[in-house]
């Protein structure tokens, strides 16, 4: 039996994602996390707060807080949002953990003893007012290709040229805008991309039809223009510390230049990654009665011959793929570190870490034309989605249009459309016209007599086939087929509604009625249990209605057996208004508020 291990791609601490941050990662992941353990998989979800990095820092001066501090409030506010939002986790945890300090400095000593870390010395923008180190995007100054005069260290906003910090006239802080700057040299270490060109390539090579064109293709691309090292390290002061004091000599011989590196931390999109792992530690040793230095149980999941049943899945938007199938696998190749009977560890000729086995990758899904953007606060983001609607609503039309292939929009008037119909009209239509006429037909119980006809045997037949097709969408983690499927499911209940007619044959013939409501409120238990990953909180509802336990375990059987799981006389009732039609007034007031079709830069 497989285990499952589910990961998607660490929100950054600073600020309230918008829903296109939602669709490429934690939304996704979180259905996929719901189906399996509904299958009955053993199955973990873990992600985390990426809290590392200059944004933190600006984002707790702007608020006048300790770095600490902000990250704490932080995350406990996305942490609510998400639990609004139904994700699942089985760990929410933080960058900023001691566990993956622990796995980033010993991943960064074994990366060093084992040759693939090298220092360089590099120029780096010093603001004497700020008293710090400025990463180029923090340098602004004028363009000397089109003269704009708020061009960024890395790149001009206005005519796009790619620009190094010393290209800038009349260079300043972003800061504080002083211009008392200067060039400074600072050690950092690099990190060997270069040596696992091979390794890589073989890897990736070996992926190709297995997982979305867009991430080969992407890490194809990456690895034809040529890897280049990176610069591993930050001059900051809010991150993982460089720990080289402890670190041995590489094959060469070589000792880190402690000194040179005093002061320094981690790159944040070193340790970030590392936290997937660090965040599985931070879930073991939170388990009651754990040990929380033991690594036996966290390391099941990731290394060597114990995770050899482990199948691995990423979710992440595209943006974030190369750091997955280039940056990340690097470090886990090249730390070549295993652990000897002594508990010490000692490189090795094979990574013992545990690769991503399924990379799903998504483009972007935009807000009319353009790109949602935190900078700009263009679009919707959780806090107002959930303020304004049930997450339900949100869960189900992100994921029936989930920006697989290629991007995919957010509409006011499309969403209301496709909430309205799939959402009031089929599903929640259908539970509560069988409910309510069992309620005043049939007091409210399941009936019993009667036998199965013809039409319950198309039914059998029509529902084996889509069921068949929704797992076999989901296994294959392609959520606008699967969300398809699902929905013709819910089709087909209000199809056999109408034609069994069991208002009709309560006139006549009571057992046919009876046959007809048993099997409308079996599609109602049916419909629970195959909706649960998508619409959790309407799912519950809708099982409660029918008295099944929630979440229900996935539907395995055959024919008549799919729809046998109600017992005659079990009490029913329906429950409260499932799904309110989205009304034109509201989109009228949302467009206003939120604002419609005007694209601005993009800025992620
Ligand atoms: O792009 C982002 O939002 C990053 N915070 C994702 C990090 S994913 C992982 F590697 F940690
Ligand atoms: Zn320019």
């Amino acid at each position: 039996m497989t285990r499952i291990l589910i990961t998607s791609a660490l929100p950054y601490i600073n600020g309230i994602k918008h829903l296109g941050n939602l669709a490429g990662s934690m939304l996704p992941a979180d259905v996929y996390a719901r189906f399996q353990r509904a299958r009955g998989r053993e199955t973990l979800y873990i992600c985390a707060t990426d809290e590392h990095g200059t944004p933190a820092e600006l984002g707790a001066a702007a608020l006048g807080q300790d770095v600490r501090a902000y990250c704490d409030d932080q995350h406990q506010i996305q942490r609510g949002l998400y639990a609004g939002f139904g994700i699942s986790f089985d760990h929410f945890g933080r960058s900023s953990s001691l566990q993956n300090r622990t796995l980033t400095q010993r991943f960064a000593q074994g990366l060093w003893e084992a040759g693939f870390i090298e220092g360089r010395v590099t120029k780096q923008v010093y603001s004497n007012a700020d008293k710090r180190f400025l990463p180029d995007r923090y340098v602004v100054g004028t363009c000397p290709h089109c003269g704009y005069n708020a061009a960024r260290g890395d790149q001009c906003d206005n005519c796009t040229r790619q620009l190094d910090p010393v290209d800038l006239i009349h260079p300043r802080s972003s800061v504080s805008g002083s211009e008392d700057i200067e060039i400074r040299d600072s050690l950092h270490l690099f990190l060997k991309q270069t040596a696992f060109d091979g390794k890589l390539r073989d890897w990736i090579t070996d992926k190709k039809g297995k997982w979305p064109v867009l991430v080969t293709s992407t890490a194809l691309k990456w690895l034809d223009e040529g890897l280049q090292d990176r610069g591993i390290t930050r001059d900051l002061e809010w991150g993982v510390p460089v720990n080289a004091a402890d670190w041995g000599p590489n094959p060469a011989g070589e000792r880190p230049d402690v000194a040179g590196l005093a002061g320094k931390v981690f790159y944040v999109w070193f340790d970030a990654p590392i936290e997937y792992i660090a965040a599985t530690w931070e879930w073991s040793a939170a388990k009651p009665g754990a040990d929380p230095a033991s690594e036996t149980e966290y390391e099941s999941w990731w290394r060597g011959p114990a995770a050899s049943d482990v199948s691995y899945v990423e979710f992440m938007g595209k943006d974030n793929v190369p750091f997955h199938t280039v940056g990340f696998p690097c470090t886990l190749f090249g730390s070549n570190e295993t652990k000897t009977a002594d508990g010490s560890w000692r490189p090795s000729s094979n990574a013992p870490w545990k690769l991503v086995d399924t990379l799903k990758g998504f483009n972007w899904l935009n807000y009319y034309g353009g790109r949602f953007s935190t900078t700009h606060q263009r679009g919707v983001f959780i806090d107002a989605a959930l303020e304004i609607l049930p997450a339900d609503y949100w869960r189900w039309w992100i994921v029936a249009n989930a920006p697989e292939s290629s991007d995919a929009m957010f509409t006011w008037e499309q969403f209301q459309a496709q909430v309205n119909a799939d959402l009031a009209d089929v599903l929640g239509n259908f539970v509560n016209r069988i409910l309510k006429f069992t309620e005043t037909r049939f007091e409210g119980v399941v009936p019993a007599g009667g036998e199965p006809g013809p039409l319950e045997d198309k039914l059998h037949a029509d529902v084996a086939a889509k069921l068949a097709e929704l797992n076999e969408q989901m296994e294959a983690i392609d959520f606008r087929k699967a969300t398809q499927a699902l929905r013709q499911l819910w089709v087909l209940g209000n199809q056999y509604l109408t034609e069994a007619a069991p208002w009709t044959a309560i006139k006549t013939d009571p057992a046919r009625a009876a046959v007809a409501v048993r099997t409308g409120l079996n599609l109602v238990a049916l419909f629970a249990k195959v909706s649960e990953p998508f619409i959790p909180f309407a799912a519950e509802k809708i099982a409660g209605g029918v008295g099944e336990a929630y979440p229900g375990q996935w539907p395995t059987g055959e024919g008549a057996a799919v729809l046998d799981i109600l017992p005659a006389g079990r009490p029913v009732a329906a429950p409260e208004v499932l799904f309110k039609k989205i009304e034109n007034d509201q989109v009228a007031a949302w467009l206003e508020r939120f604002g419609g079709p005007e694209p601005v830069e993009a800025d992620g």
